[in-house]
């Protein structure tokens, strides 16, 4: 038999808030197997809270004063409140990511409606495939080599767009591209964009989420080669409003964007009983309702890193019941799995949230440091190995007979 974690650690929390508990607040070690990245460890230190009758203002807020006590304390420094608040679908919009670094601006912006009758065909095919083309601003940099303009072109490809079209603001406007368009619609463009000599604009057409993605990158990368990036700038931002469900193209099916005990905006609920997930014949347009259901989570950004995440959680059974339904999750599947959930539900549940943040991630950046190696000792390296001890390493058979575990494993010739 394995143990096996049910579905998220907050469970448990939830747990103690319907027992009676309603305040929580912890320092916990965090173990995840998941992609490692430069602010990313397999081991990691959350602190993690959960309340009970309150709502999303109470949490943010209360986590505001923490934010603000803390850099008051070790920085000295004041930070101001309420933090700025973007919809998740504004963050995607004008940021291209839902973890904005907002001590510089270069905006995203949208000329999808002005290239649309221009003659150029990577632009137009795309429009007319339902995608989008959105454009962003260098200010200052219509210097840039060919060299560097090939670079950028190159790792906008890494992420999935197939180039990167730029303008050059100069007494006119130079491009390979400016062929295709009338001097009219060149200057619309330029205006969108805020447009002044010696700027550089560049532009990329695909799918809603690949141009938010390459472009989002491209607005970081830009940052920095602009000397951009202020390491004494500490700015906050909430992001809410997530969508409560994703439709998974692949498996036509819906999947929670956090997990299926995110509690919908009030709101939104009627829209989760509007539609018969058990019928068949279901239309784009019944998913596209499902989707636009809001969630009640929220995620706190600091300088372009997600530091922490939370929501309030459902606490009433047929709203959990239901959130099960529209997962395909069986009844029995949910009775097996998250029995003890639903089993405390009826005892009248409170209403309750929270939130969890990362530490090291928080000690990261109030550091100064771009890796969270620099702040956990005897951190795992990019492959999660600890080149100290040398781990992960091979056991011998007596300690696999020990934990009576037997390997299977075809040699690789
Ligand atoms: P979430 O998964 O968003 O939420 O995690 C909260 C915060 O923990 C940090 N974090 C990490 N830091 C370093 N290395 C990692 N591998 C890593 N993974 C996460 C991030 C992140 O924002 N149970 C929910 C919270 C809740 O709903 O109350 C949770 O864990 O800074
Ligand atoms: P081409 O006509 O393929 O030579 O492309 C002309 C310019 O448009 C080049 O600078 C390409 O990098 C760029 N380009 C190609 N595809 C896209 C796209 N999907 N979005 C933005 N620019 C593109």
């Amino acid at each position: 038999m394995f143990y096996a974690l049910p579905q998220s650690p907050q469970l448990f929390k939830q747990l103690l808030m319907i027992s009676g508990l309603d305040r929580y607040y912890q320092i916990v070690k965090c173990f995840r197997d998941e992609d490692l990245r430069a602010d990313r460890q397999p081991e990691f230190t959350q602190i993690d809270t959960e309340l009970s009758f309150v709502e999303i203002d109470d949490v943010l807020t209360l986590m505001e004063e923490m934010f603000s006590y803390i850099f008051k304390e070790v920085k000295g420094i004041e930070i101001k409140t309420p933090f700025p608040r973007f919809s998740y679908r504004e963050s995607m919009e004008r940021f291209g990511t839902d973890k904005p670094d907002i001590r510089y601006s270069l905006e995203l912006r949208d000329i999808s409606d002005l290239v649309l009758n221009g003659g150029f065909k990577v632009f137009t095919e795309t429009l007319s495939r339902g995608g989008i083309v959105k454009g962003i601003n260098a200010k200052g940099l219509g210097g840039i080599s060919r060299k560097e303009i090939d670079d950028l072109t190159e790792m906008v490809k890494e992420f999935g767009a197939n180039g990167l079209a730029w303008i050059k603001v100069t007494e006119k406007f130079e491009s390979p591209i400016t062929k295709f368009f009338d001097e009219n619609i060149l200057k619309s463009i330029s205006n969108r964009l805020e447009a002044k000599k010696e700027d550089m604009l560049f532009f990329v057409a695909d799918t809603p989420e690949i141009t938010a993605n390459t472009l989002g990158r491209l607005r970081e990368e830009l940052a920095k080669r602009m000397g951009l990036i202020d390491r004494n700038q500490f700015k906050f931002a909430w992001i809410v409003d997530f969508p409560l469900l994703e439709f998974n193209s692949d498996e036509n099916r819906l999947e929670p964007m956090h997990h299926p005990f995110t509690s919908p905006m009030d709101e939104d609920i009627e829209k989760l009983f509007s539609v018969d997930i058990n019928n068949l014949e279901l239309q784009t347009s019944d998913f596209r309702l499902l989707t636009s259901v809001r969630a009640k989570a929220y995620d706190i950004v600091l300088n372009g890193h997600e530091i922490g995440g939370g929501s309030i959680r459902i606490h009433r059974k047929e709203i959990q019941n239901k959130m099960f339904e529209l997962l395909n999750i069986s009844k029995d599947e949910a009775e097996a799995k998250f029995g003890f959930l639903l089993d405390a539900l009826e005892y009248g549940a409170p209403p309750h949230g929270g939130i969890a943040f990362g530490l090291d991630r928080l000690v990261m950046i109030m550091a100064g440091t771009d890796s969270i190696r620099d702040v956990i000792a005897f951190p795992k390296t990019q492959k999660a190995v600890c080149l100290l001890t040398e781990s992960p390493s091979q056991v011998n058979q007596e300690q696999l007979k020990e934990l009576h575990i037997k390997l299977d494993i075809p040699k690789i010739i």
